[in-house]
């Protein structure tokens, strides 16, 4: 009796520290239409607590995360949530909580921006007394075997070109868009421009039969007709998976069914998989992701149809130092693009350094297009198609093709810009000088090199580069500008007005 008094009386002051210890959880009821991907969203957390303090993972469908620097003051408390997979360099973020008997509500510290608050404030409900994060049976799996090359498959010797659906379409893209699009495609001229591939983004999948193969949801009714519809314009066909079980947007991915799914796409006709990592970060340690897209890199070559392999893990762990060995022919270096100045030129100073693995067959992936898409002004994405191609990017186009305005199809279908982008020697382009907002770029060509002026300030500037400087000994170059689509004249220097978020590119032979 005596020392349940005594114990009852050192926990009074710590009443909501015993509540918080356990497993909490939180779900939106499943809204999709039906054969389309069924549950809600969810969010976990599994707390521990000592004292006035705490630790934790949570967890929802697609993630695990530490909770650390938990510490709790009466019925409130606050905590960080530390994302091992964040790239962005902004570290741990910091939440806030009231717990009321078994309900516990969360929220960031800090409000975000307004009207991007998403399903905050959460309220969980406590649903066991469970300490420890376990990660479920579905989800573990054996070691890989050890780590051996994959051959390459011989495929985009030159950067992809093509179209997806994400930027523009996101969860709204169905088997009439992706036709409209491989009309429009053809009738625009996008496709005598090179542009080739026609790529579904997530959102098509539905959960598998009893067989265990994957399944198109509503939107999709039957993906081997709908290829044959896009390889009938003289196009080909994309689609898109993650390592994980689930993917980015949450709908049924390949964990675990790789070799399975990768027939299932051969049989329908499919030609190139963008692969994302998503949820594989619930299933795999960071140290497997070369298995992980390794596996899925044979299980494509073993299929025996050509279909190109993209990588998409946001630039994860050096992904250029081992993309190709694991069959891939692409591989995104950053975090998604987004339809705004900012976001496009602050992809451009990541790729600096990366040009050393790019090549033929292989190449490193700022990210689709947004050229089109509202964000940002013509001289912008002018200044986007451009830098791209000096940066032998693929070239994925992410707006709507059915109803571009004119300076929109200019743009994308600019032969002489693209040429650059596929030019046979496949080097990626460098920047060779940086002064201010005014910055100097070069890709060396078959036959000569491309040169780009860049202007990132607000008002117009003029920009002048040396030959000699660039490394180009003859005087008298030919000197031709694809923009403007008119030799100039620069026997030993160049000196160009690029008007504000503008570029000037030559080419120089
Ligand atoms: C991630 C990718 C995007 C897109 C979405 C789809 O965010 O980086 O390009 O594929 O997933 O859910």
């Amino acid at each position: 009796m005596r020392n349940l008094v005594l114990c009852f009386s050192l926990m009074a002051p710590l009443l909501g520290a015993a509540d918080l210890a356990g497993t909490w959880h939180f779900e939106t009821p499943g809204q999709a239409a039906p054969g389309q991907v069924g549950h809600g969203r969810q969010a976990n957390y599994v707390f521990k607590v000592d004292g006035n303090k705490f630790t934790g993972t949570a967890f929802n469908l697609t993630s695990h995360q530490d909770v650390i620097d938990g510490a709790i003051d009466g019925n409130q408390i606050t905590f960080q949530i530390r994302n091992e997979w964040d790239f962005s360099g902004r570290g741990p973020t910091a939440y806030k909580g009231t717990l009321n008997g078994d309900e516990l509500t969360v929220e960031p510290a800090v409000a975000a921006p307004s009207g991007r608050g998403g399903m905050y404030p959460l309220t969980l409900k406590k649903v066991s007394n469970e300490t420890e994060y376990k990660v479920p049976p579905a989800m573990q799996h054996k070691p890989f075997p050890p780590f051996k090359p994959v051959k390459a498959n011989g495929l985009a010797m030159t950067p992809p070109m093509g179209w997806n659906s994400w930027n523009k379409f996101a969860g709204r893209v169905d088997d009439k868009a992706v036709r409209e699009i491989a009309d429009a495609m053809v009738a625009s001229g996008m496709r005598d421009a090179g542009y080739v591939y026609i790529n579904i983004d997530d959102t098509w999948e539905a959960p598998r039969d009893q067989s265990g193969n994957i399944t198109t949801n509503t939107k999709f009714p039957d993906m081997k007709a709908l290829a044959d519809y896009v390889h009938s314009k003289g196009l080909k066909i994309g689609i898109y998976s993650s390592p994980g079980p689930l993917t980015c947007a949450q709908y049924t991915a390949s964990y675990k069914y790789e070799e399975q799914d990768a027939k299932t796409w051969a049989a329908w006709g499919i030609d190139y998989l963008k692969y994302d990592w998503c949820s594989a970060s619930n299933v795999y340690h960071p140290n497997e992701m070369k298995s992980a897209y390794r596996k899925m890199g044979l299980a494509l070559l073993a299929t025996k149809r050509p279909i190109v392999f993209s990588l998409c893990q946001y630039g994860l762990l050096d992904v250029g130092e081992w993309g190709a060995s694991v069959g891939g022919n692409l591989w995104r270096t950053t975090g998604d693009i987004r339809d705004s100045w900012n976001s496009m030129v602050g992809i451009i100073d990541l790729q600096p350094g990366r040009e050393k693995f790019a090549g033929p067959g292989h190449w490193n992936d700022p990210d689709m297009l947004e050229i089109g898409n509202g964000g940002m002004s013509d001289t912008e994405y002018r200044t986007h198609m451009s830098m791209w191609c000096m940066l032998a990017a693929p070239l994925l186009a992410g707006n709507d093709l059915r109803s571009m305005s004119e300076a929109t199809k200019e743009i994308l279908t600019n032969k002489e810009v693209i040429a650059i982008n596929q030019d046979k020697k496949g080097v990626q382009g460098v920047r060779v000088r940086k002064e201010g907002d005014t910055e100097v770029w070069k890709k060396p060509l078959a036959d000569g090199m491309a040169v780009a002026l860049l202007n990132r300030g607000d008002a117009a500037a003029k920009i002048s580069v040396k030959w000699a400087d660039l490394g180009i000994a003859k005087k008298n170059p030919k000197v031709h500008d694809v923009w403007t689509h008119k030799d100039v004249d620069a026997p030993t220097e160049f000196t160009a007005e690029a008007p504000s978020h503008g570029v000037v590119v030559v080419t120089v032979k």
